[in-house]
This record gives structure tokens, C-alpha cells and sequence, in this order.
């Protein structure tokens, strides 16, 4: 694993768009992370990375459901919260694998059962700064997570 990268944001809007750069660059199989408090902003990164994917419509924060189901351009994207997962095992209910292969995965809360999730992924941790700064420290794991890391830090806006 290389060095993360560290994205700073100023405020929603900035979360919204650096997710829908990630967005844009996402294919099928492709897993993310989001770790980091409740309001640390990762429902509004998954917005923007719905955005970058072609999905029109409004993404939701999951309070009970633990998968919601978009339609991009090119793949779709699943979006977990497992905030509400009671036990490790029912996670595996949700045969994320299943998922992955057929789309994009994004996890909201995904230490509650980070077993299931494929070795290859991007983690980002969500840290609030102030009232509307955040931190984004993002890891790539395996090849093409690292690639895409790449790709996402090759802006002004990021730091190393
Ligand atoms: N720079 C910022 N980036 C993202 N959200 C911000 C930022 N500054 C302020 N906010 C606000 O913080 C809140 C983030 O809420 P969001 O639902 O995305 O959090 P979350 O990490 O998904 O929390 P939860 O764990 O409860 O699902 C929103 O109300 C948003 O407007
Ligand atoms: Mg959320």
C-alpha cells in the first residue's frame, strides 16, 4: 500500500464534487469504503459519487435499509450503510459479493463487518475539521484502487 492521500473540503459542496470525480472514474467491481462519525459527510460523498455516475435522482441516508440500489450510465451503484447491522453475520445476508460483480459498491459504517468486503478497495476516513471543513484521508488497496487513487489526486486540490 502507498502513502494515502489527503483531501481537504470546505464544505458540502466540495465533498459532493470531489465524490463526483470519483464517480466519473468508477466501473463495475469497483468497492469504497466510508469510514469516519455520524455527519462526518460520507452520505454526501456517496451523492456526488451518484452524480459521477450518471444517477439524476436524489440519494438518501439509510436509516433502516442497509442497501440502496441506483442506475448509472454505464454500471449500477449499490450503496450499504451498515450503521444499523446488529451482528457481523447479518451481513453476510447481504451478499455484497453478489453485488459487487454486477456494479458499483459503496459502504457507509463498513468496520461493523468489514470481513465481507473485497481486499481490493478504496477506504476513505471522513474526519470534521469544523463546522463545515472535513478531512478525507484516502487508502487504495490492490492495483486498481491505487490506480484510481492516483487519478483522483491529480488535482490542485490535493495534498499528499
Ligand atoms: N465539507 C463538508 N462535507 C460534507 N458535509 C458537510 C461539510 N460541511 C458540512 N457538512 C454537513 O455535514 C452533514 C454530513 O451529513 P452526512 O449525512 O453526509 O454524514 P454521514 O457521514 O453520512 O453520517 P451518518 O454516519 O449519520 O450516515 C450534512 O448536514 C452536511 O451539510
Ligand atoms: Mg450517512
Amino acid at each position: 500500500m502507498r502513502a494515502p492521500v489527503v483531501f481537504e473540503s470546505r464544505g458540502p459542496g466540495e465533498t459532493r464534487r470531489l465524490g463526483a470525480r470519483l464517480g466519473r472514474l468508477l466501473r463495475s467491481g469497483d468497492t469504497v469504503l466510508l469510514s469516519g462519525d455520524l455527519g462526518a459527510g460520507k452520505t454526501v460523498f456517496v451523492q456526488g459519487i451518484a452524480r459521477g455516475m450518471g444517477f439524476e435522482g436524489s440519494v438518501s441516508s439509510k436509516s433502516f435499509v442497509l442497501m440502496g440500489e441506483y442506475q448509472g450510465r454505464q454500471c449500477k451503484l449499490y450503496h450499504a450503510d451498515l450503521y444499523r447491522l446488529e451482528a457481523p453475520e447479518q451481513a453476510e445476508e447481504l451478499a455484497v459479493d453478489e453485488y459487487c460483480a454486477d456494479g458499483v459498491l459503496v459502504a457507509e459504517w463498513p468496520e461493523r463487518a468489514l470481513h465481507v468486503f473485497a481486499p481490493e478497495r478504496l477506504h476513505a476516513r471522513f474526519e470534521v475539521t469544523g463546522e463545515r471543513g472535513r478531512r478525507l484521508t484516502v487508502e487504495a488497496e490492490g492495483e486498481r484502487p491505487r490506480a484510481l487513487l492516483e487519478r483522483l489526486a491529480r488535482r490542485p486540490r490535493a495534498r499528499r
